[in-house]
């Protein structure tokens, strides 16, 4: 079907469509089972409810979070998901993706433990319930969407890429298997630093094409993790291993199943872009031998591809397809990885285009065991306390919706501090204004294959 704006007045409305899409996704029209509690491991999360990671991009030069990080959090402690899932913070400098990027360090510590309190401070002042909410960090390194300063000269990619390269920055280093083992380290560094500030959890982010991601698909590269699938998924497991041995934190992931890049130059993808999913199988299993008991998976490279992971009404291209077809697809991969390993507790992405019903598909979801846990991105950013709406009201009230229209996005490509700029605009439209000065991300270097 061929790409259309949101614009249904009832859930019947919208179950037309998925129908006429021959897409395979349960819709609900009961949402209690969002409600009940979820058994991880040792730990009870009050509800199936989870505020996905979303990078704010407005930590201090130094990587501390600012007034605007706090208020951030504040608000999504208020928001009532028993999971919060905290943004993409660096595990070095030269890691961060922009000058404004969260980096918890030494220096950094104490400013991000004020924010884990606050939020949960937060949590305490707005909750009729005992339980805080389970807690996870994700930590990362960029790769090549590295640009920890505005005229940075140079990044790191693990394998040369023909449909990425066009798009990054043109002085590109390919990182050494020594660079890479030192990193290793500073995974382990920055964990027991999140263990210090509080939380319950780190993710080793393994999504969107940044380091470790990227790593994944290194057909191409020579020695120790490039080639064969042992070499390619061995920097990942290593770091989880050391992190488990080390560091007394829960380990979860964030990690892409699908890229959309054709092979051998994309994960979980065959030489035609269509879904191949025997390797993040078989990587899920490996997960799950190592300890590891939560994962959230997504698809696709938001700078490459960004239909194929966030489904939205505009942006930078009008995407190849109705948003149906690409939430679909994503909810249908997280299904097929749920089945490889039917006891991992699994987390999905791909509601926030539905605006309200996407509490309706996710309970289908859930119901249905295609996942355990539903997670919402930017429906987080403009609705913070969508989870509590749905814990007492019920509903989502569709006036506090997220619109998908791709502001958040075009206002991190521009070098601001994102937000919601239709929901948030008391804060967010003077930003957005100001970042884009009249420039739209048409004109900015995204690709936009299917
Ligand atoms: C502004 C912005 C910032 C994001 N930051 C992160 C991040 O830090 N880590 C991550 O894994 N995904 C990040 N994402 C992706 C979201 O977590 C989510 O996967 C995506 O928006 C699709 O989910 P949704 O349809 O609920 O929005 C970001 C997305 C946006 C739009």
């Amino acid at each position: 079907m061929e790409h259309k704006k949101f614009n249904y007045r009832d859930l019947d409305e919208l179950r037309e469509d998925v129908f006429r899409s021959g897409a395979e996704l349960p819709v609900s029209a009961q949402l209690d089972i969002l409600k009940t509690p979820f058994q991880l491991s040792n730990k009870l999360l009050s509800n199936r409810l989870a505020i996905h990671p979303m990078e704010g991009c407005d930590s201090t030069a130094e990587g501390a979070p600012s007034e605007l990080t706090f208020r951030r959090y504040k608000r999504l402690g208020a928001g009532g998901a028993g999971l919060l899932w905290v943004e993409a913070c660096a595990i070095s400098s030269e890691g961060r993706g922009n000058a404004r990027h969260l980096y918890l360090n030494r220096d950094t510590l104490p400013s991000l433990k004020m924010l884990f309190d606050s939020m949960m401070e937060t949590v305490k002042a707005t909750s009729a319930e005992d339980l805080r909410p389970y807690t996870v960090l994700q930590l990362t390194h960029s790769g090549r969407y590295s640009k920890p300063y505005p005229d940075a000269t140079a990044v790191v990619v693990t394998a040369e890429n023909p449909f990425l390269d066009p798009f990054s920055n043109s002085k590109r280093h390919l990182i050494t298997d020594e660079e890479l083992e030192r990193l290793e380290d500073q995974y382990v560094e920055t964990a027991h630093l999140a263990r210090e500030t509080g939380f319950d959890a780190v993710d080793i982010k393994a999504c969107h094409r940044y380091l470790i991601s990227e790593l994944l698909s290194a057909h191409t590269r020579e020695g120790h993790y490039g080639g064969s699938f042992d070499n390619r998924v061995r920097f990942l497991l290593q770091v989880i291993d050391k992190v488990k041995t080390q560091v007394d934190i829960d380990v979860t992931l964030r990690i892409n199943a699908y890229d959309a890049i054709p092979y051998p130059y994309g994960w979980g993808t065959d030489e035609n872009r269509l879904p191949s999913l025997d390797e993040p199988r078989r990587l899920m299993q490996l997960l799950w031998e190592r300890g590891v008991r939560m994962v959230n998976i997504t698809t696709g490279n938001p700078y490459y591809n960004p239909h194929i992971g966030r489904p939205a009404d505009t942006g930078p291209y009008t995407a190849p397809e109705h948003p149906i077809e690409s939430a679909a697809r994503m909810l249908n991969i997280i299904r097929e990885m749920k089945a490889a390993v039917p006891d991992m507790a699994l987390v999905g992405t791909g509601f926030s285009w539905f605006r309200e019903y996407g509490a309706n598909i996710a309970a289908g979801c859930i119901e249905r065991g295609w996942m355990d846990i539903a997670g919402f991105g930017r429906q987080a950013f403009a609705y913070p306390d969508f989870a509590r709406d749905i814990i007492t009201q019920g509903t989502m009230l569709h006036s506090k919706c997220c619109t998908s229209c791709t502001k958040c996005t075009e206002l991190m490509r521009f070098g601001g501090q994102t937000g919601c700029v239709v929901k948030d605009s008391q804060v967010y439209l003077p930003l957005w204004r100001k970042a884009t000065n009249g420039r739209t991300m048409m004109s900015t270097r995204v690709g936009n294959h299917v």
